[in-house]
């Protein structure tokens, strides 16, 4: 499948997905379509910006005409979904706006995709769809979904719709249920990028609770790559779990940050908890490696080495994206903590 539309393509995964797919497969054409929420920035893919095999248009997912006129104008084949309201926060203080993007958006593309046959449907869900676990077991495709804030409820929803259009419609879809990603471009609304760029500023690191929650890390890359062997290998219908079997709590994770960036621990400031905190997720990614052949390029440790220099040698990418309403954005969710 050589035409392929990206939605979200300027958020953290989507625009490294675009920068992998045209570096690694010269073949394929995107056209990257996106809103340009907050979390858009165009800056992610400046590089690309020439490419002939690249088209940015900038519109929502819940537009389902044009969505349409999108299809049918560029001969799209396959459409690949990451754009989403992707925060867990946000879904905390403003559910509404999850329920628009992840579950209306997602329903009006795959309504354009089964009335202009798309040859395949790729739905980039995540493994908070399962909700939470105790110390020990891993999610599987099997697990059932028992989502547990407005953000995962909402995803979860949206991976119950296109099950719904494959059934009712044959439509070729497959989900993919990705654990925590890390890398360049992450928004630092999210906890590693946050956390670096506090520890750059000297400011207090505001680790939720006691800080033991565990996340199931994934370098971003990687998840990319998983993401590219689904559309290219896998039988439509199936879901696919991905993580790169990298358990760590939250006070581990940030006080790597602090080591990485020599800055000390005293900046490390327990906050009130987020309402409803999942405790621990961990994938079990067996099903991926076994049937397509995928696995990740870095440990834990190399992908974080990675990220903490990009971040030292792009602060003024960091700069430009806490400029404008981030501060405002920062203030009112930690100010109560
Ligand atoms: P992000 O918030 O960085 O990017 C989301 C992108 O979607 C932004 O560019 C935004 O402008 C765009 N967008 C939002 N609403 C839109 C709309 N109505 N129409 C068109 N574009 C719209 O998110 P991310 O972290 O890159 O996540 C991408 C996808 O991967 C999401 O679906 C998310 O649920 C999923 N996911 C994320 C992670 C993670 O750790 N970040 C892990 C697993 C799965
Ligand atoms: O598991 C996949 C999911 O991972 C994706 O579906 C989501 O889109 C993505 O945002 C992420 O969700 P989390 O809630 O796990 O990520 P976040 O970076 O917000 O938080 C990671 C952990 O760090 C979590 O236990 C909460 C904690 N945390 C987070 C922030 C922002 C803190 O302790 N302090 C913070 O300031």
């Amino acid at each position: 499948m050589e035409r392929i539309l990206v939605t979200g393509g300027a958020g953290f995964i989507g625009s490294n997905f675009i920068a992998m797919a045209l570096t690694e497969n010269p073949e394929c054409r995107i056209i990257n379509l996106d809103k340009l929420t907050y979390a858009g920035n165009l800056e992610n893919l400046t590089e690309y910006a020439e490419n002939p095999n690249y088209t940015f248009i900038k519109g929502d997912i819940c537009d389902g005409p044009f969505v349409e006129k999108i299809i049918e104008e560029y001969g799209i084949e396959a459409i690949i979904n990451f754009a989403a309201e992707s925060h867990v926060d946000r879904s905390i203080t403003g559910p509404k706006i999850f329920i628009e993007t992840n579950v209306t958006g997602t329903l009006t593309l795959l309504q354009a995709a089964r009335d202009k046959k798309i040859k395949r449907f790729i739905q980039v869900s995540t493994d908070e769809v399962y909700g939470s676990l105790g110390a020990t077991g891993k999610f599987t495709e099997n697990t059932s979904l028992s989502p547990n804030s407005p953000y995962s409820a909402s995803k979860a929803a949206a991976d119950h719709l296109v099950h719904a259009f494959a059934h009712t419609w044959n439509l070729p879809a497959n989900i993919t249920r990705c654990s925590n990603n890390y890398g360049r471009y992450q928004f630092p609304e999210k906890m590693i990028p946050l956390m670096i760029n506090n520890a750059l500023n000297n400011k207090d690191l505001p680790v939720y609770g006691d800080g033991q929650q565990v996340r199931d890390w994934l370098y971003v890359y990687d998840h990319c790559t998983a993401i590219w062997a689904v559309l290219t290998k896998a039988k439509p219908g199936d879901t696919y779990n991905i993580g790169g079997c990298n358990e760590k709590s939250n006070m581990e994770v940030v006080r790597l940050i602090l080591e990485k960036l020599d800055k000390p621990e005293s900046l490390i400031k327990h906050v009130t908890d987020r309402p409803g905190h999942d405790r621990r997720y961990a994938i079990d990614a067996s099903k991926i490696i076994t049937e397509l052949g995928w696995e990740p390029s870095v440990t834990f440790e190399q992908g974080m080495e990675k990220t903490i220099q990009w971040y030292l040698n792009n602060r003024r990418w960091l700069e430009n994206v806490v400029s404008g309403d981030y501060q405002k954005y920062y203030d009112q969710m930690y100010a109560n903590r």
